[in-house]
């Protein structure tokens, strides 16, 4: 899929359906958060939601008290309704409309966090692309927070083919600067009750 009709379907996804009308929605994003912890993360940790959406992983962040906060999508839909979401508190966020495969990273941050967007990238161009920008946009020690369909989970998402993973092979793609620390599989229940397997795994980018 080309940069300009991935941005359209995306954009068209964001301005039709409203957030409990997408498989991927989380009232409360869980994992995510337990995960945010184990990686160590404090109030001032630099953290960057790539390909967040109008996830609710950052209402719970702000709650929580983290204070240095990026959210990136390609759609500039799913950030407007995340905004409107969070009203003023979202002048606390940094916002970035960015295709994660093209974007130039200005800083370098803890964690990156990414639940459901890698996992788009079929082809091994986009994937080399994205892992390089992970290896410009996380400092060395810093954390990388990566959730994917499973290799049991479903073969599409949002109608688009995605590439399934487990630890293992998740380590495998993003290469040896990238340590496995933990993997765990994660049932999630869409907003008409399916069942979807995720693996969530935490990195730490060692050079
Ligand atoms: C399945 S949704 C998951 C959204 C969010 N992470 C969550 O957990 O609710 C995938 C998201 O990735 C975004 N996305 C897909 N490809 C992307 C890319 N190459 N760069 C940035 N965002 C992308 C989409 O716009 C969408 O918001």
């Amino acid at each position: 899929m080309g940069d300009a009709s991935r941005q359209a379907h995306w954009e068209n996804v964001y301005t039709t359906k409203s957030e409990n009308e997408v498989s991927w929605f989380q009232q409360s994003p869980a994992p995510s958060l337990e995960l945010i912890v184990q990686a160590g993360a404090v109030s001032s940790t630099a953290i960057i939601d790539i390909g967040g959406g109008a996830s609710r992983l950052v209402d719970h962040l702000l709650e929580q008290g983290f204070e240095d906060l990026t959210v990136l999508d390609l759609s500039g839909a799913a950030l407007k309704a995340a905004k409107a979401r969070l009203g003023a508190r979202a002048d606390r966020v940094h916002w970035l409309v960015e295709d994660a495969t093209i974007w130039e990273p200005v800083k370098r941050y803890d964690l990156w966090h990414d639940r459901a967007a890698f996992h788009f990238l079929t082809d091994t161009n986009d994937r080399a692309a994205y892992i390089d920008r992970l290896g410009r946009g996380l400092k060395i020690g810093g954390h990388a927070i990566i959730a994917t369909f499973a290799p049991d989970g479903p073969e599409k998402c949002s109608g688009l083919p995605v590439a399934r993973y487990d630890g293992a092979t998740l380590a495998r793609t993003l290469g040896a600067a990238f340590k496995l620390l933990h993997t765990q599989r994660h049932e999630h229940a869409t907003p008409w009750d399916s069942r979807q397997i995720f693996q969530f795994s935490i990195f730490r980018r060692e050079s």
